[in-house]
């Protein structure tokens, strides 16, 4: 077994707080030795690397969930990786791990405190890109955003903004599974052929169309009772008018001002809130942590059952994170964004 001193180990150290899009001169991207495993140790090996547009709220120094990334660190990122070494009885050589990883090709952590290493699943048909994406962290956020905040019920009608990602995709078709009418809001025909052919959602909007406003109330005839909201600005103002008394409004994410230091764009009328009743909920993945695995059962029996489809846009080279990053700005994904980092 090569020893973990005779690896080196690239990784991304943030040099600069981005302004505006991210770019490759933001990062350090250094080479650094592999220490020797210490008792409790494990060394992974990174595979699958999750680009999310929370790592770009990371990089800026703008109130947020968690501590920003500081600089000089290593950029924080959530990955699945192989145990290559272990000096902890709980990891086994072999196994797969999902946690932050962070934006590098090898991590020595032991595996618990403030981001603990799971151990992930072998089961027939789950694969890593799976767990990456669908069963893992997207998955879970469609899951709980709609279930717990939503609460859909069958013949209500659920639209869902930036509908051909990772989130947007599976909070679809979960509406589906519970009986709703489902309109995703998308970019280009591409996007919405996918989401109404395969997926079957009831509806697809073209944001980038000249119509779209038109087609978003054509597409919801009885008004809308959940908002499934990840996009912000424009679309969101136009799915709030639309809004039905006694909805939902799931504010899972803002991304049309994740580039942007003013948040002017994403200011809503809280006037219609109170005449409608309308319930609005911002969440944060991490709040429901302890009925993760419960949530990711029932997302892998749907999958297994063919009730959820997935999709994942993946690109090959660790060096590439920076720029691919911003394909969840330009719509350049479709389903989950991952960077292949090492083979399994
Ligand atoms: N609250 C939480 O715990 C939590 C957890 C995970 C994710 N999120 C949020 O969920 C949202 C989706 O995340 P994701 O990981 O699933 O990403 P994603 O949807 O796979 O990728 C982002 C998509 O957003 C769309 N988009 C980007 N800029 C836009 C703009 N200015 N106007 C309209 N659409 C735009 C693009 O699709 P088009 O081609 O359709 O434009 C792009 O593909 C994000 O807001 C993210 O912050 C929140």
């Amino acid at each position: 077994m090569t020893s973990s001193t005779q690896l080196s180990n690239r990784q991304f150290r943030l040099k600069t707080r981005p302004s505006g899009r991210v770019t490759k001169d933001n990062f350090d991207f250094v080479e650094e030795k592999i220490p020797e495993l210490q008792k409790d140790q494990i060394l992974v090996r990174t595979i699958y690397l999750s680009l999310d547009p929370t790592n770009r709220i990371w990089m800026s120094d703008m109130e947020q969930y968690l501590p920003p990334v500081q600089i000089g660190d290593v950029m924080r990122g959530l990955g699945i990786g192989k145990v290559v070494q272990s000096k902890n009885s709980k990891f086994k050589e072999g196994s797969y791990v999902s946690g932050v990883l962070g934006w590098q090709e090898y991590v020595v952590s032991e595996g618990r405190g403030a981001w603990p290493l799971t151990v992930l699943p072998k089961l027939p048909g789950l694969t890593l890109e799976i767990m990456a994406g669908a069963a893992g962290m997207t998955g879970l956020t469609a899951f709980f955003g709609l279930f717990e905040i939503g609460k859909p019920k069958e013949g209500e009608t659920l639209v869902v903004s930036a509908a051909a990602g990772a989130v947007g995709s599976i909070v679809g078709q979960l509406g589906k599974i519970s009986g709703m009418r489902v309109v995703g809001i998308a970019g280009g025909e591409e996007k919405c052929n996918w989401l109404r052919d395969e997926l079957k959602f009831d509806a697809a909007v073209d944001y980038k169309s000249p119509n779209w406003k038109q087609q978003l109330e054509d597409a919801t005839p009885d008004g809308i009772d959940i908002n499934f909201e990840n996009v912000g600005g424009e679309i969101m103002e136009a799915v709030y008018k639309r809004m039905n008394l006694h909805s939902r409004f799931v504010l899972c994410g803002l991304i049309s001002g994740y580039n942007d230091t003013d948040d002017s764009k994403s200011r809503l009328s809280i006037g219609p809130a109170l005449m409608k009743r309308i319930k609005i909920e911002g969440f944060i993945i991490t709040d429901y942590v302890q009925k993760f695995q419960e949530a990711a059962t029932k997302l892998i029996m749907w999958m297994v059952a063919g009730k959820i489809k997935h999709k994942e846009t993946i690109i090959e080279g660790l060096d590439k994170a920076p720029e691919a990053l911003n394909l969840l700005f330009d719509g350049g994904n479709i389903g989950k964004l991952l960077i292949k980092v090492s083979d399994p």
